[in-house]
């Protein structure tokens, strides 16, 4: 083999390395691995619980949707906040995720947690069913983001709130890319916190028409 053709494979072999990692980086949709559970509980810059409360202000009796809560970080941290009145769905594709948010909210004496096995891409909850939904760094990972927006503006009520928290991983969402499938299922932007490498951001279902909107 010539000095050349030696140069050539190995440029050649980079090349291909290097396609490799980035179909992976940007393509592969796993959910997160269960075995990696214990870096879900590392709070994420802008994404921490004191900031969630901030832009989704939880409230006693309101029943909320947590979609894709891993280990139930927020989960546990959210649900408290809606008393016995209220009550937090957490729905997640992996059943191992929704049995650790379960131990941990018996451990904490939390009883207003109902936890459901599904595809966010299909909610299996009737329309205008939650006054918020929220999902952090769930969205990115899911496989066709627009139908899990979709799937959240009919299940939201008129008056509803989603906010969606997204962190610079593989899975990451850029903020302006957010927008814009967000306002194609009609959901408009309310207010963002955060650098759009991390960030939370608000949103409400736009206003059907003839509908009188006073917003909380
Ligand atoms: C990176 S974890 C985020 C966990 C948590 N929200 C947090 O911030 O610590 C993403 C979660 O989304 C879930 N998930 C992935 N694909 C899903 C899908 N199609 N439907 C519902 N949940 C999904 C994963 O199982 C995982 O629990």
């Amino acid at each position: 083999m010539t000095v050349l053709t030696a140069r050539r494979t190995r440029w050649g072999l980079a090349a291909a390395g290097g396609a490799a990692a980035a179909a992976w980086w940007l393509g592969d949709r796993a959910p997160y691995p269960y075995a990696q559970r214990t870096l879900l509980d590392i709070p994420l810059p802008y994404l921490t619980c004191g900031r969630l409360d901030e832009v989704l202000r939880p409230r006693p009796g309101e029943r909320i949707l947590e979609i894709g809560p891993g280990t139930g970080l927020q989960s546990v941290h959210v649900a408290p906040q809606l008393g016995p009145a209220g009550r937090l769905d957490v729905v997640d594709i992996q059943p191992e995720m929704l049995d650790h948010v379960t131990r941990r909210a018996e451990e904490r004496g939390i009883a207003n947690i109902t936890a459901t096995e599904s595809d966010a891409r299909t909610l299996p909850f009737g329309e205008e069913t939650f006054d918020a939904v929220y999902l952090v760094t769930a969205l990115g990972e899911i496989p066709e983001p627009d139908r899990v927006l979709r799937e959240v503006a009919r299940v939201l009520a008129p008056m509803g709130r989603l906010v969606v928290g997204e962190f610079f991983d593989r899975h990451w969402i850029p903020f302006g890319r957010l927008h814009r499938l967000a306002d194609a299922s009609g959901l408009h932007l309310e207010t963002r916190h955060g650098p759009t490498l991390a960030y939370l951001s608000r949103f409400r279902p736009c206003p059907r028409p003839g509908t009188v909107m006073s917003a909380v």
